[in-house]
């Protein structure tokens, strides 16, 4: 697979546009698939699928999502909005199906959590509930809505309050083996696969070679 050929702008402008969106949601790689639980005024839960999350930093922990235009997908940027808190949850393979049907748009007041039999699972302290079939999940408090004007979309920020997943995940240095999850990814618009665990290195420095670290967790 070497030949590249080169698709212009001008080319995809053409393009119909599920083709064009697929096309384009895949160049940027593999998204971690997650579900946003909160809560409506009611205290009706609500989950969306999403992927397009992003680190933003450890100290202060932070972490940004990409929130489509308020018509496409109001309910979770409006839980947050309002109540300023939500929690993300890991999908594997084993509640995919289930994920998958969360990005269905579902009418004001109608619970994903109801709709496809996930089960909310609620801690103390916490105004929002997590999924408790995910194994690797966090709860995290509103920081910043930032409007993206050019297309509608939003990047909401907000800071980790707590985390949950069982220990035996996390490497010595820290490091959480989400490959031995079984976390998802997903690619395009419609398409999920698994990560196996390749190699971790050493914190590079431009005077030394690659160095591999052992991978153990
Ligand atoms: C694989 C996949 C990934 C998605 N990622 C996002 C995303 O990152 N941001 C977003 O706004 N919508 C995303 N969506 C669409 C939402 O899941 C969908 O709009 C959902 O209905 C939003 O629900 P809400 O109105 O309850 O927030 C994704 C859908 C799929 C199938």
């Amino acid at each position: 697979m070497t030949d590249h050929k080169t698709y212009t702008i001008a080319e995809m402008g053409g393009w119909e546009r599920f083709y064009r969106a697929n096309f384009l949601n895949s160049i940027s790689g593999f998204k971690p698939l997650n579900l946003i639980a909160t809560v409506d005024a009611q205290g009706v839960s609500n989950l969306g699928l999403f992927s397009n999350i992003v680190h933003l930093g450890a100290d202060p922990a932070l972490v940004g999502f990409v929130n489509r235009p308020r018509e496409a997908a109001p309910h979770t940027l409006g839980n947050i909005e309002l109540g300023g808190f939500y929690t993300i949850n890991h999908v594997h393979p084993e509640i995919l199906a289930r994920a998958h049907q969360c990005s269905a748009k579902y009418p004001d007041g109608v619970s994903e959590f109801a709709e496809t039999g996930l089960t909310e699972e609620w801690v103390d302290g916490l105004p929002v509930p997590y999924v408790r079939e995910s194994l690797i999940r966090y709860a995290l408090e509103l920081v910043q809505v930032n409007p993206i004007p050019m297309n509608g979309t939003f990047f909401v920020i907000g800071r980790v309050l707590q985390a949950q997943l069982d220990p035996s995940l996390v490497s010595a240095d820290g490091f959480i083996d989400i490959s031995r999850a079984d976390s998802l990814v997903s690619t395009g618009l419609d398409a999920y696969g698994r990560v196996s665990a390749l190699a971790r290195y050493r914190y590079a420095k431009p005077d030394k070679a690659s160095e591999q670290i052992p991978w153990v967790s």
